[in-house]
């Protein structure tokens, strides 16, 4: 085979590199890796991953998560109920870059403004439909209303919703290139943090004045 020339080795190069950082987690070195139970309070944000349960105790339980059999509750003001299938739910996901939610909406029901750091989301309707947007780096909207069966994929990182516009309840399950996306959502990040952001930020920011704050903080610190 002839050597490839260098202007085909820098692309190659590059592709590898490209491919490489585009990773969401890091690439497992075994073929699982359940993660051994943590101490109260400990972080499951590890890397590359949680330590491992000894193979010999590994069993088929481990691979299993029933967690998302039964609707979460969307009794709240948000009308929206999401349960993780993470990591942290879920430790046979450890090391496998994977993790999968279950979104319940009530008819009118919003999962609300949220980004995920660390991973792409594909969003599969299962039931109802639901309108489905995100904002880009450019300051684009893009949006969709999803029924049953069809799905809507979410660039990682970008602000983005779930928001039930049929008659009946809507039901979404979301699936992550990362076992722990993590999440920041909107509203309650900026209004509801701890210690609190100032009021001269946020209404400096917003271009409002400090009484909107405070009735936006109202509704979202404890
Ligand atoms: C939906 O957006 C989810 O994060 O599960
Ligand atoms: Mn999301």
């Amino acid at each position: 085979m002839s050597k490839p020339s260098p202007p085909l080795l820098l692309l190659l190069l590059l592709s590898a590199t490209l491919v490489a950082t585009c990773r969401a987690d890091p690439e497992p070195v075994q073929d699982f890796c359940v993660a051994a139970p943590r101490g109260d309070g400990e972080s499951a944000a590890a890397f590359p991953g949680l330590p491992c349960k000894p193979a010999s105790m590994v069993v088929s339980d481990d691979f299993f998560f029933a967690g998302h059999a039964r609707a979460a509750s969307t009794d709240n003001p948000m009308g929206s109920g999401v349960t993780p299938g993470n990591v942290e739910a879920f430790p046979g996901l450890n090391t496998l870059g994977v993790s999968i939610n279950r979104v319940d909406l009530a008819p009118g029901g919003i999962n609300p403004l949220h980004s995920h750091p660390r991973a792409a989301e594909l969003v599969n309707v299962v039931a109802g439909e639901m309108l489905v947007g995100f904002v880009s780096t450019a300051g684009k909207f893009y949006s969709k209303v999803v029924r049953e069966g069809e799905s809507f994929v979410i660039p990682r990182g970008l602000v983005h919703f779930q928001y039930n516009v049929g008659t009946g309840p809507a039901r979404a399950m979301t699936v992550f290139n990362s076992q722990l996306p993590g999440v920041v959502i909107a509203a309650p990040a900026l209004f509801g943090a701890e210690p609190e952001i100032p009021d001269a930020v946020l209404a400096k920011s917003f271009q409002v004045d400090g009484e909107v704050i405070k009735l936006l903080k109202s509704k979202f610190r404890k």
